[in-house]
């Protein structure tokens, strides 16, 4: 491959930027995916989606979410004119002149890195390679991936990297329902390795979002995710592990970072909850404590973050049986209303939910349990299976009057905290959701 060739790849996507004819290709279209896919069609770039789970690409077709906070009519207004069309058929890798990997990164029984889906969607997509294409890695892993997982099975394609095909990593930032943010406006990190990986990166993601931060490599960008998702997993530990010292000090730690965070320099405040969930923060930074073994490094911040995060469903769960043998009833006729089963407030997401682990502690404890998550049904735990208890299609004013305690999970703004507080003996609040409710506060226990 001389250098002209590669110079006429790569001038042909600059010309399909900015006339708009470029294809993009998203692979995977889960919580990151479909926002990112959204976000292109949005751009003006026609997209294909796609993704193993048939369900998934048959829905979208028809018009369909499967996200609640993505309604149905976006799913509608991509489809417009078949802007977006989703399938499971590899070969249309092909036609694609980007192809945008959003793959699920989880741990592996062991509690390290699984990059199963990574090398299999690669492995997929090598067959259908042609040269121009640009490979975007943008699942969260550990610090060298793009370069010794991804860049190797490419190279079976035969193509040249950095002349006939470009490669680079870019995370994601996604934070569903935060209303302050866009795909768009949130500052997208790019790197890549090679100087024509880095020009065809930067001008295709210059035109897509509003801000991109170019750093030095592929490896920066990727260790650069999970700064960002350690700094939330270490200062989430903290303010955890002070939870529990105020709890034993009489103290509430709310009421403390609230008055902390008045500082205007130096103090970002970070609250404490149940415990951690999420797909990132439970699971990323043990991406980088793995990694760092192989340079004889130990994390030992991730590590001590990773016990106090842990060990807080378990306090809670302890919290839950203090109190109902202070008002001395028994496990074995103890009931207990579950509020909330998503890892965070008016999300569906229930992957790694602290609530989940704590319905499973409550049940193996003898309580008699039910649940009820305003955005969540019939939900099956990968780990679990079927959750223990009794699912509530609603909250109606007998679920309280049947429960010894009302325990708050998860603090979505459907609930009416009023109403809860009203009618419940008691109210375990993990979250201070109840911090504005003034009448019967002596019912209600943070924990
Ligand atoms: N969810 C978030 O808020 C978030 C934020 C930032 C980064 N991330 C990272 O983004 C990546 C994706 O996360 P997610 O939350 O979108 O996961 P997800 O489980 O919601 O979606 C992943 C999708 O990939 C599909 N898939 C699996 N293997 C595939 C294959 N071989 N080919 C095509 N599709 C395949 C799955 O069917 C699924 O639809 C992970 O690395 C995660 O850590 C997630």
């Amino acid at each position: 491959m001389t250098a002209g060739a590669s110079c006429s790849h790569l001038d042909n996507f600059i010309e399909k930027i900015e006339n708009r004819s470029l294809t993009a290709c998203i692979l995977g279209l889960g919580y990151v995916g479909l926002p990112l896919a959204q976000l292109f069609t949005s751009r003006g770039f026609r997209v294909i989606g796609l993704d193993i789970d048939e369900l998934k690409t048959r829905k979208l077709q028809g018009g369909e979410s499967y996200i609640g906070h993505i309604p149905p009519s976006v799913i509608l207004e991509m489809r417009k004119n078949d802007r977006l069309v989703a399938t499971s058929d590899f070969s249309c890798v092909a036609e694609a002149d980007t192809l945008s990997i959003c793959v699920p990164t989880p741990l592996d029984k062991a509690r390290q890195p699984d990059l199963t889906a990574v090398r299999k969607t690669v492995e997929s997509l090598v067959p259908h390679l042609r040269p121009g294409q640009l490979v975007i890695l943008e699942s969260t892993t550990y610090p060298g991936t793009t370069t010794e997982v991804v860049l190797p099975i490419l190279q079976k394609s035969g193509l040249k990297i950095g002349e006939e095909l470009f490669l680079g990593y870019s995370p994601e930032r996604e934070d569903p329902a935060n209303p302050n943010f866009t795909a768009r406006t949130i500052p997208k990190v790019v790197g890549a390795n090679d100087p024509a990986s880095r020009r065809v990166l930067e001008a295709f993601y210059g035109a897509v979002f509003d801000q991109i931060v170019p750093v030095s490599s592929c490896e920066a960008a990727e260790m650069s995710k999970i700064l960002e998702n350690i700094y939330r997993c270490v200062n989430i530990a903290l303010v955890n592990e002070l939870k529990l010292l105020c709890q034993r000090m009489g103290l509430n730690i709310w009421e403390i970072v609230d008055a902390a965070k008045t500082k205007p320099f130096g103090f970002q405040a970070f609250y404490p909850g149940p415990g951690l969930g999420g797909h990132c923060i439970p699971i990323d930074p043990f991406y980088l404590s793995w990694k760092a073994r192989e340079y004889d490094f130990s994390t030992r911040f991730i590590e001590l973050a990773g016990e106090v995060n842990t060990n807080m469903p378990y306090e809670v769960a302890s919290r839950v049986a203090d109190h109902l043998s202070s008002q001395g009833i028994p496990s074995s006729t103890a009931r207990l209303l579950v509020l909330g089963l998503a890892y965070k407030k008016n999300v569906d997401d229930c992957r790694e939910s602290p609530s989940i682990k704590i319905l499973k502690l409550l049940a193996d404890r003898g309580f008699t349990v039910s649940y009820f998550d305003p955005h969540v049904s019939g939900y099956v735990s990968h780990r679990y299976g079927r959750l223990p208890g009794v699912e509530l299609l609603e909250l109606t004013d007998d679920a309280f009057l049947n429960t010894d305690a009302t325990l708050i999970l998860t603090d979505h703004d459907a609930f009416d905290y009023d109403r809860i507080v009203r009618w419940s003996k008691a109210v375990i609040d993990t979250r201070n959701a109840t911090r504005n409710i003034f009448t019967d506060r002596d019912k209600i226990i943070l924990a």
